[in-house]
């Protein structure tokens, strides 16, 4: 098997990593990749987006598989590019057609689908300029606080919690009005749900499923999740309230009606469904879909897939994941990210990382490249965030301790990491 995976992040490292372990691999390529999954496979300057290119690359390189991880190249079509053209049908390409990527897409469209299939979520109302009226009705009839999200992607900024009504309807206003671009041309109202929330990954076949790792992710900047949201700033799993009672319930009343509603829909989902749920009084409820994995939970996630990723991955392609098996490692895992001084707002990049062969000295522990690139004989800081450290553990706190002290050797100007990662669990 010649894959290609696209991408080029600390997820994707993660997934290049484990796909790399598997006996069946003939060549990873990268696109474009970083200095950490160079050393996995090969790295690619490709243009993830310009799908033309991308096809006519893989031709020429016998590529068998794509494996997509970020959102973008799946909400703009890329498994119809492939799929749509007899050159590149054969190419199997993991994630969902463009219509069931707007899962993650269009908050508008996921909530239709859930309300379709009875997939429990909080109440909501969809709003363009056309019937602000009902918005501002619907809004009224909520308690505080708001929640006011942009349909179209933001990059993860365009969902808004407010306190009161009154600036909850300035903010509507001025969403219309495009805040978000064409992003927030319609906007989204929901109920404030008040619970604890975990990620639950799942791959499908397009009728068959299994179920990955359960992981809890930590947002934002600062400790005791405090001050502005993140890329991510590390995560854990297992997520010890995500026990057998209530993954049963999640099973049962989202996972299920989730890939039978893209069935009965017709919408082609040939890859991860991840899901962000909120634990009400012990109950699942959606917060959102995303149609690719995580980022940081892929980092911590693929320490406990104890299976050959590839082989799962053919098994979605084939649609014979029924035939596979999947078997988790009993140990947590747990990934802290080191990021740039200033991060999440303006920071510098360019910084020499230092201490990165002293990974060689913790066997439980895996540095996964986030923002970083090579210049000359270095490996430089690149983006906000840098590093994603990953250990394995008996227990969550030692997981998280064997990361922390490998973050502890490694140094770049301005380093910094949550110290308290795990502190709600
Ligand atoms: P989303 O992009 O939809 O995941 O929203 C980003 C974050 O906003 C989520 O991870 C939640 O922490 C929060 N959030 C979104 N929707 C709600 C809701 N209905 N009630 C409470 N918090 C929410
Ligand atoms: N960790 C959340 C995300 O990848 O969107």
């Amino acid at each position: 098997m010649r894959l290609l995976l696209l991408g080029s992040g600390g997820r994707e490292h993660a997934l290049a990593w484990k796909i790399a372990q598997s006996p069946t691999l003939k060549k990873l390529f990268i696109a474009p990749g970083n200095p950490g999954t160079a050393t996995v496979g090969e790295n690619v300057n490709l243009s993830i987006t310009d799908f033309e290119t991308v096809k006519k690359w893989s031709l020429e390189n016998k590529i068998d598989m794509v494996v997509v991880g970020p959102e973008d190249p799946l909400v703009k079509g890329i498994y119809d590019a492939f799929q749509n053209d007899n050159k590149t049908k054969h190419i199997a390409v993991i994630g969902p057609s463009k219509d069931a990527a707007q899962l993650e897409g269009s908050k508008e469209f996921a909530k239709a689908f859930m309300q379709r299939h009875n997939i429990p979520t909080a109440k909501y109302k969809s709003v363009t300029k056309d019937n602000i009226e009902e918005g501002l009705s619907f809004l009224h009839s909520l308690e505080a606080p708001y929640v006011l999200k942009a349909d179209g992607l933001c990059a993860g900024k365009g969902v808004l919690i407010i306190d009161t009504l009154e600036e909850a309807e300035k903010e509507l206003n001025e969403m219309l009005s495009g805040r978000f671009g064409d992003a927030s041309q319609t906007v989204v109202i929901e109920e404030f749900l008040s619970g604890i929330e975990c990620s639950v990954f799942v791959l499908s076949d397009g009728t068959n499923y299994k179920i990955l790792p359960v992981a809890k992710d930590y947002k934002r900047i600062g400790e005791g999740d405090t001050g502005l949201n993140t890329g991510g700033m590390g995560s854990i799993t297992p997520v010890p309230f995500a026990d057998e009672t209530y993954m049963e319930k999640v099973r049962e009343r989202i996972i299920e009606p989730t890939v039978k509603g893209l069935k009965k829909d017709n919408l082609i989902y040939k890859g991860f469904i991840f899901i962000g749920l909120i634990k009400v009084n012990n109950e699942p409820y959606v917060i959102e879909y995303n149609v690719r994995m995580g980022d940081p939970e892929t980092e911590s996630v693929v320490l406990r897939i104890k299976s050959d990723l590839l082989d799962l991955l053919k098994g979605v392609a084939n649609e014979n994941l029924k035939t596979k098996e999947i078997e988790l490692d009993k140990r947590s895992a747990a990934c802290v990210v080191m990021v740039s001084g200033g991060y999440p707002e303006e920071f510098q990049k360019g910084f020499a990382i230092k201490g990165l062969e002293k990974a060689a000295n913790y066997p439980d522990s895996f540095i996964f490249h986030a923002g970083t690139k090579t210049k000359e004989e270095n490996i430089v800081t690149n983006g906000g965030r840098v590093l994603a450290i990953s250990s394995y553990g008996d227990n969550k706190e030692q997981a998280l301790a064997n990361s922390y002290k490998l973050a502890q050797e490694l140094n770049f100007e301005g380093k910094y990491y949550r110290e308290d990662l795990g502190f709600d669990l």
